[in-house]
């Protein structure tokens, strides 16, 4: 069977290619970044292609693909602040384009990366249901939202079977750095500063690369025209993580606070119930013990 993987060669949808590749499906990725070297050597197949372009009609005449894994997406919230029209054409226009081919030629299935921006904001004691009301403080989370709106189109219009993931904060080996955790984890490196934007008593729901690519592999077989959160049930604040990691690197530096960025949401915990009941997904891995081994793996 052969999947789509755009953005494969991100942080999630590298991973998300590795996990297909190993359980033997064929994977052909789309970014517009080149491929880690370690997918180079198994020589996957690779389109270096802006999901916007009318050559992406090309890949699925020459690929037939059944599954669209999407992955690829101007990912960077205050970016989408500053550049709105940008942030809507990758994320708006180019998910609409993949929709309309994956549907012309037939996919059996297209496969969502949302995001928790989608949401209204929590007090830190909720957690987020997919009931949860839909409120995005950025541009970013409109995109997501507008691409959710798109997809149940497609579904209720010509029938493509979807599934939408919302994630929470994903961290990982491999992130492009833009989030808290790579931001932090290079900091403690340096040794000079931790910068926290805020009072840093907002929270977070910090979920593992290996079990959102796992969820998306299940997505293939399971959770036809479902809505999941992939979240933890757990949410911890900016400084007990700074605190965690300070324990981790053994290593005490002074914390700078900056003014809080514009588009961020205060608390995050998703409930990932219906994850668990229809794909039979748990989060297996722990933050603490996560932190640890990408630590002692950088060292
Ligand atoms: N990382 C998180 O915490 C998080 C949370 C919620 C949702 N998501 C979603 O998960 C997906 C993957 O995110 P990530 O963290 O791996 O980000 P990433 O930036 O590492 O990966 C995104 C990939 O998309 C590619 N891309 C961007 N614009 C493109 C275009 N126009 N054409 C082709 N390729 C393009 C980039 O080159 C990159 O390789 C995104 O849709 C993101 O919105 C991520």
């Amino acid at each position: 069977m052969k999947v789509i993987v755009t953005g494969g060669a991100g942080f999630i949808g590298s991973f998300v290619a590795e996990l297909l590749m190993q359980t033997g499906y064929d994977v052909v990725i789309i970014d517009t970044r080149k491929i880690i070297k370690e997918h180079e050597e198994k020589k996957i197949k690779y389109y270096p292609i802006n999901i916007l372009s009318p050559e992406i009609e090309d890949v699925f005449i020459k690929e037939k693909p059944d599954i669209v894994i999407h992955l690829a997406a101007q990912v960077d919230v205050n970016e989408s602040i500053k550049s709105p029209v940008k942030d809507a054409e990758t994320n708006i226009m180019g998910t609409l384009n993949l929709l309309n081919y994956s549907n012309k030629y037939k996919v059996k299935k297209f496969i969502f990366s949302s995001s928790s921006a989608v949401y209204s904001d929590i007090e830190k004691t909720e957690e987020i249901t997919e009931e949860h009301s839909i409120n995005p403080s950025s541009f970013y989370g409109l995109a997501k939202y507008i691409s959710e709106l798109h997809i149940r189109m497609f579904n209720e219009m010509f029938g493509l079977p979807f599934t939408i993931f919302r994630y929470g904060n994903v961290f990982g080996p491999r992130s492009s750095g833009g989030d808290v955790i790579s931001i932090f984890l290079n900091q403690f490196k340096l040794g000079n500063e931790i910068t926290i934007y805020g009072d840093g008593e907002q929270t977070r729901d910090f979920v593992y690369v290996k079990d959102i690519a796992r969820a998306n592999l299940l997505a293939i077989t399971k959770g036809d025209n479902e809505i999941l959160n992939l979240g933890t049930n757990s949410s911890i604040s900016i400084s007990s993580l700074c605190t965690n990691l300070k324990s981790i690197y053994q290593k005490d530096i002074p914390i700078i606070y900056k003014p809080n960025r514009q588009g961020e949401i205060r608390n995050s915990k998703l409930n990932a119930q219906k994850a668990k009941s229809i794909l039979n997904w748990t989060p297996e891995y722990e933050l603490q013990a996560a932190l640890k081994e990408i630590v002692s793996d950088a060292n």
